[in-house]
C-alpha cells in the first residue's frame, strides 16, 4: 500500500486504447457485505480488457476506472456475510474490474481457493481464459470424450485453454492457427493436428483440412473466439450435429448465420459470454475451477506460457496483446 488511505492501481479517465492507462494513486478499498478484499500479487490482462478500455464492452464501468478482470492473491478483510473465503486464503478473484492493482474487492462468492500448488502468476494466467473454454466445452456444446474439436485462434488464451481442456476431457483436438512459429506450442497444448488458418480461400482451405484429418465427417465441435471469415468457414466444416460455440471476434468482422443453414445440415450456433454465468449460476463456475484445478493437479492440463510485467508496465502490456506480440498470456505484478 502506498499509503494508509491510498494504493497503487492503473487508472482509465477515459475511454480509448491502451495508451489511456496511467498508473495512480487510488483510494483504499474496503469490502462491503459479501465481497472480499484481494492483495493482489497476480492480475492478468486479457483481450478483452482493450475492449473495456476502449468503452466497446458490453458492461462499462463508470469513469474513472482501474481495468482488470481475475486476479490472484490473498484474501485480507471479508465483509457482513462471507462464509466461503477468510483472511488468509490463497485464491483467484474473479473480478469484473479491478485487477490492475495492489488490492481489489471482489464478490467473495466469485473467489475461489487455489491448490497449494498452483503460484498466483499461474492462476492469474489460466483465469479468463481457462473457465471461458471449460464452459464453452462442457455447458454450450455439451462435449463427449471421442469428439473431434476445432479450436480457431488456438495460439491465443481462450484457445490455447480451450486445445488443453478438450484434450483433458478425451476430444481430438484439431488447432486452428495462423502463423507457423505457433504450430509447436499448439502440439504442446495437446493438438493432435494443425490446421493452417493462413491458407488462401479459407472458406474452403478451412474444410478441406478439417475433412482430410477426420473422414470427412467434419468436426463435431468448433470453438470460435475470432469470428468473420473463419466463423464462416468453420461453420461449412461442422459436422453433422456439429455444435459451434461463438466466443469472440479477434479477428474483427461480426459474421451473420443463415438460419436455414443450421436447419439443413443438422448443426447449432450458440454464444458464451462468461459473465454472466458467474452471476447466474455461480455454483456451476465453482464445479468449473473445480475441475480445472483437478485437472491441474492430475497434471492433464498446464499454466500457459507467461510474461510478468510490474504494474507500471499495464499500457505496454496492453499494446503487446493488441499488436499480437505476445507469446503467451502477460501477467501484472502489482508487488514485483
Ligand atoms: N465470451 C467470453 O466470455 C470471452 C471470454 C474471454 C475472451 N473472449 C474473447 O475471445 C477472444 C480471444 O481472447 P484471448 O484472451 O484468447 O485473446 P489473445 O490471447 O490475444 O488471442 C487472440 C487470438 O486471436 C488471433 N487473432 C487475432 N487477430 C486475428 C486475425 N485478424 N486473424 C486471425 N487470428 C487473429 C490470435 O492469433 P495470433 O497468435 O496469430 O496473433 C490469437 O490466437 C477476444 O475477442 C475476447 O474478447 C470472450
Amino acid at each position: 500500500m502506498s499509503g494508509d488511505q491510498t494504493m497503487r492501481a492503473a487508472q482509465v479517465r477515459e475511454f480509448g486504447t491502451w495508451a489511456n492507462v496511467s498508473i495512480g494513486e487510488a483510494p483504499k478499498l474496503a469490502p462491503g457485505a459479501g465481497e472480499a478484499l484481494i492483495e493482489v500479487h497476480a492480475a492478468p490482462l486479457n483481450f478483452v480488457d482493450l475492449i473495456v478500455v476502449a468503452g466497446k464492452y458490453q458492461f462499462l464501468p463508470k469513469l474513472p476506472f482501474t481495468p482488470g478482470k481475475g486476479p490472484a492473491g490473498v484474501v485480507r478483510e471479508v465483509g457482513e456475510g462471507v462464509t466461503n473465503v477468510k483472511p488468509g486464503d490463497r485464491v483467484l478473484a474473479m473480478a469484473e474490474i479491478g485487477g490492475y492493482a495492489e488490492y481489489c474487492v471482489a464478490p467473495a462468492a466469485h473467489c475461489y481457493p487455489l491448490p497449494d500448488t498452483l503460484s498466483f502468476v499461474d492462476a492469474g494466467a489460466m483465469s479468463l481464459v481457462f473457465d471461458t473454454s471449460w464452459f464453452a466445452l462442457r455447458e454450450r456444446a455439451r462435449i463427449a470424450p471421442g469428439e473431434t474439436v476445432l479450436v480457431l485462434g488456438a495460439s491465443g488464451g481462450v484457445g490455447e485453454a480451450a486445445v488443453q481442456l478438450a484434450k483433458a476431457m478425451g476430444a481430438k483436438v484439431l488447432a486452428g492457427v495462423s502463423r507457423p512459429e505457433t504450430h509447436a506450442a499448439a502440439r504442446a497444448a495437446g493438438a493432435d493436428e494443425i490446421i493452417d488458418l493462413s491458407r488462401e480461400n479459407i472458406n474452403d482451405s478451412l474444410r478441406d483440412q478439417v475433412f482430410a484429418v477426420t473422414g470427412k465427417r467434419g468436426a463435431d465441435i468448433v470453438i470460435d473466439p475470432l469470428g468473420g471469415d473463419y466463423f464462416d468457414a468453420a461453420l461449412r466444416a461442422l459436422a453433422w450435429r456439429g455444435r459451434l460455440v461463438v466466443i469472440g471476434f479477434a479477428a474483427g468482422r461480426i459474421p451473420s448465420v443463415k438460419a436455414n443453414y443450421l436447419l439443413v445440415k443438422n448443426i447449432e450456433v450458440s454464444g458464451l459470454q462468461i459473465s454472466d454465468y458467474r452471476k447466474r449460476r455461480p455454483e456451476q463456475v465453482a464445479e468449473c475451477y473445480r475441475e480445472i484445478f483437478d485437472f491441474y493437479a492430475a497434471g492433464k492440463i498446464r499454466p500457459p506460457r507467461v510474461t510478468t510485467l510490474p504494474l507500471g508496465e499495464a499500457s505496454t502490456g496492453l499494446r503487446m496483446i493488441e499488436e499480437r506480440k505476445a507469446a503467451g498470456r502477460v501477467v501484472l505484478l502489482p508487488r514485483g
